[in-house]
């Protein structure tokens, strides 16, 4: 039989897949959103289960799975860092040799890239990333598609990341960017810039999809005819010891009403990963405001508000990506080439 392109094959990093296969996730997503808001039923799963292992928390990547799982036929189950003995008890190795007897495929939420690569590795089923330190890939697939719905192409967009450019997201959003052929910037503080290998990484695709990088501590320059305006949380899970020394620095890299200006582009949008930072709802944004005087962080209130909004479309398009990616590698989908 003819070998499929994604079946039985993990999702780890973008880096993993051609520019045809990532663009084949995004238009496939767009599919099964179509097909879910005609009723039109696609159980592709039907009858796996799906484990769902979460080191760390999460509202809209736990939700996407679950879901997506669901609507595929198959059954989620969900494994919190305090449910099973993951690295405590029991190595990553033993674990993902378990987890491979029982369940078709697993989700892996975490700290270390190493742990999700060594579930791959010795689960023999195939393993998605719900984020690590180092890359968010499933999130990469809903951002894209969030683009192409609103420009109708990926090619030639400039797409601008402004905040912690050395975060999960600021490295996935690069990388993928640059496969894609989406111009990406990234306009953070010098102490904040992607790591060089990731820079080189980034460019080396560039170089063969036509993208143009550009990464800068200016912020005029750096948005400037910017078509995608994307931040993040300026403190990362992990991380939360940091949020003094984040605030000094990325305080002129908020998204505010100034800066959407500064973009000189009325049909502009704006994306965000979630969960947002731009009022003081929140008990870190409470904290935040009594400690050091902001009641918003990486995005205001009134941005967030805005026409230019497409948050919660792209938290939406988490489940519909995450469909995409399980149905790929695990639905025994005919896609002999790409
Ligand atoms: N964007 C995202 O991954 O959200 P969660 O942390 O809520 O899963
Ligand atoms: N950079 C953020 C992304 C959350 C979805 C974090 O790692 O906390």
């Amino acid at each position: 039989m003819k070998k499929t392109v994604f079946q039985g094959r993990s999702f780890l990093a973008e880096k993993d897949f051609s520019r045809e296969e990532l663009q084949y996730l995004i238009d496939f997503s767009e599919y099964l959103k179509d097909l879910k808001k005609r009723g039109i039923p696609h159980r592709y799963l039907e009858g796996k289960n799906i484990a769902l292992l979460f080191e760390k928390t999460s509202t809209r990547t736990r939700a996407a799975f679950t879901t997506a799982a669901i609507d595929l036929g198959a059954h989620p189950e969900y494994l919190g860092k305090d449910d099973i003995q993951l690295g405590k008890k029991e190595s990553v190795e033993d674990t993902a040799k378990v987890l491979g007897r029982m369940f078709d495929g697993i989700e892996f939420r975490g700290f270390s890239q190493k742990v999700v690569e060594q579930l791959a590795e010795f689960s023999s089923v195939p393993v998605w990333n719900g984020l690590t330190d180092q890359w968010h890939p499933t999130q990469m697939i809903a951002d894209f598609l969030t683009v192409q719905e609103n420009f109708g192409r990926l090619e030639g967009i400039n797409m601008v990341y402004v905040g912690d450019g050395r975060n999960n997201v600021a490295n996935s959003l690069l990388v993928t960017g640059a496969i894609l052929g989406v111009n990406m910037r990234i306009v953070a503080p010098e102490t904040l810039f992607p790591e060089a290998n990731i820079i080189a990484l980034a460019e080396g695709y560039a170089k063969v999809s036509g993208a143009e990088i550009m990464i800068t501590d200016d912020v005029t320059k750096g948005v400037d005819g910017a078509d995608v305006l994307y931040t993040d949380v300026w403190v990362s899970m992990g991380e939360e010891e940091k949020f003094e020394e984040r605030i000094t620095l990325l305080k002129p890299y908020q998204i505010n009403m100034d800066m959407v200006k500064k973009t000189k582009n009325d049909n502009l949008i704006i994306l965000h990963c979630l969960p947002a930072f731009h009022d003081t709802e929140t008990v870190y944004g409470k904290q935040m405001a009594e400690r050091f005087g902001v009641k918003e962080m990486e995005i205001t209130d009134e941005v967030f508000r805005s026409q230019y909004a497409r948050q919660f479309d792209q938290a939406e398009n988490r489940m519909h990506s995450i469909k995409a990616i399980m149905a790929a590698t695990l639905g025994n989908l005919f896609i002999p080439r790409v």
